[in-house]
């Protein structure tokens, strides 16, 4: 990885970062793709679509308690703790969009963190539209809505289905805050193979508004051609050094 130079962070350079699974790898839950990675063994339109509820909900729910163990067995990590410490230090020039459903960096204190892919901290009803609920439960079958008797499914966002609107809508208007004040933008890519739209378009969508664009990852990502700067390396080695924390 060699010396990295922290970026220029100081007012009123506004930073926005996007993170994926790979943040969370050091702290002991596997990412999606590659060898051993979650997807290893399961089929994703098996645990990770609607039809694959609709087919099989009780190993849906399997997986996601599974996952929901998993998390709350493990700790945030030097990455998540730098990204909570810069926050602290940029307070409203600082945004963390993430694709983790962990809730691993709001453990570490980050409170400006928008969760483009839901929560595994919470459960909805399939069908009707109570809102949906905090549920750390483990379920070994599928729960039923107390309102209507329809399945219970956890609140993330499976393949086919749209991203938290909110969420998005918030990390454009970002983005388009900044271009506006005529304010620089720094757009930082985190442990993610950018291989899952929209969030890999994310880095499109803040160059073309003037985002000087970083990507830090372990592996060269898939959309790694889109970004001004590249960083190869451990998210806990990295973000410490290039947010100076
Ligand atoms: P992926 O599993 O696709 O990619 C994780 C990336 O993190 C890879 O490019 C790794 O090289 C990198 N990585 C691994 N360990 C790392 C470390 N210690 N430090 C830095 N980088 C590391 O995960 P995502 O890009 O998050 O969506 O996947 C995007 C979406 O695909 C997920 O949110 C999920 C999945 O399907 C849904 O379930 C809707």
């Amino acid at each position: 990885m060699g010396e990295l130079p922290p970026l220029d962070l100081r007012a009123p350079t506004r930073l926005l970062v996007l993170t994926g699974a790979g943040v969370s790898v050091e702290s002991g839950l596997p990412a999606f793709r590659g060898a051993g990675g979650l997807w290893d063994g399961h089929r994703v339109e098996d645990v990770a679509s609607p039809e694959g509820f609709a087919r099989a909900p009780d190993l849906v729910w399997s997986f996601y308690a599974a996952r929901r163990r998993a998390a709350a067995a493990v700790e945030p990590n030097a990455a998540h703790r730098a990204l909570a410490a810069c926050e602290t230090r940029m307070r409203d020039r600082f945004l963390l969009v993430t694709q983790n459903i962990d809730g691993l960096h709001m453990r570490a204190g980050s409170g400006r963190v928008l969760e483009l892919h839901g929560s595994l901290w919470r459960t909805r009803c399939s069908g009707c539209d109570r809102p949906p609920f905090a549920d750390s439960s483990e379920p070994t079958a599928t729960p039923r809505c107390d309102r209507c008797g329809g399945a219970l499914r956890p609140d993330v966002v499976w393949f086919g289905e749209a991203v938290d609107a909110e969420a998005d809508r918030r990390t454009r208007r970002f983005v388009k805050d900044a271009a506006q004040a005529g304010e620089r933008l720094v757009f930082l890519a985190v442990g993610t193979s950018g291989s899952v739209w929209p969030a890999s378009g994310l880095v499109r969508y803040a160059a073309d508004l003037g985002a000087e664009t970083w990507l830090a990852n372990l592996d060269e990502a898939d959309n790694a051609g889109w970004f001004d700067h590249r960083v190869l390396g451990p998210a806990t080695a990295v973000l410490p050094a290039l947010l100076e924390v």
